[in-house]
């Protein structure tokens, strides 16, 4: 299991990205919010940026934004591996996901706790990953919500059903010790005040895997 840590919870991000660095963690995952898709908002991207001073992880960044094109090719720049929008913003999913692809980056697309899964079958031949969010977007430190793991085996299904092997999975919520037996279906978890509360992350990181 691949592990993907948010930062969102940190009081101090300098000091737990540069701990963060030195821990075996696949990704960092970035959680950009704008205030408008969700009611809290993060840095802007000019502080955002400076993260390349404390970590040289490849990064996983969340695009919790109703207008994904001011914040694409900005973040495209970092050391990013994927970017990933909602499925839920009112807007042309499709020219978004290739405008992700024209820098170089794989996409993802997100999904809120109530959309129906099968809602991303239409972009599921250009994604990369799935990310299933078993909690409300919008802060870190909440609970998982349970039957979040039946929505990972229905989105399993569906790949299967469409013949899609190179999609990666992906949940995002909640995750700590107890509740990543409901995250075994998945390819990568995201773990965020788990790990950023304990006083020595490498041992909650090798919890998840
Ligand atoms: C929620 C964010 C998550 C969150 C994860 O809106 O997308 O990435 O920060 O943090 P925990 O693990 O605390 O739920
Ligand atoms: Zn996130």
């Amino acid at each position: 299991m691949k592990t993907s840590i948010s930062f969102l919870s940190s009081n101090n991000p300098p000091r737990d990205l540069k701990l963060l660095n030195e821990t075996d963690t696949d990704f960092i995952h970035l959680d950009i919010m704008d205030g408008k898709f969700v009611k809290n908002k993060t840095m802007p991207f000019r502080e955002m940026k400076n993260i390349y001073k404390y970590t040289n992880k490849r990064l996983d960044v969340h695009l919790m934004v109703s207008e994904p094109e001011k914040y694409i090719e900005n973040y495209s720049t970092l050391n990013t591996e994927y970017i990933t929008i909602h499925l839920e913003i009112i807007g042309d999913i499709n020219k978004y996901i290739q405008m992700i692809k024209s820098y170089g980056i794989k996409a993802g697309i997100a999904i809120k706790p109530n959309t129906n899964v099968r809602d991303i079958v239409p972009y599921l031949p250009y994604i990369d990953l799935i990310l299933v969010m078993s909690v409300e977007p919008g802060e870190g430190g909440q609970e998982f919500i349970s039957g979040s793991d039946d929505k990972i085996r229905e989105i399993r299904k569906l790949l299967e059903e469409y013949n899609i092997n190179d999609v990666v999975v992906s949940v995002d919520g909640g995750v700590n010790d107890k509740t990543i037996e409901y995250c075994r279906d998945c390819d990568i978890v995201v773990s965020g005040s788990y790990i950023i509360n304990s006083d020595n992350f490498q041992e909650k990181i090798d919890t998840l895997r």
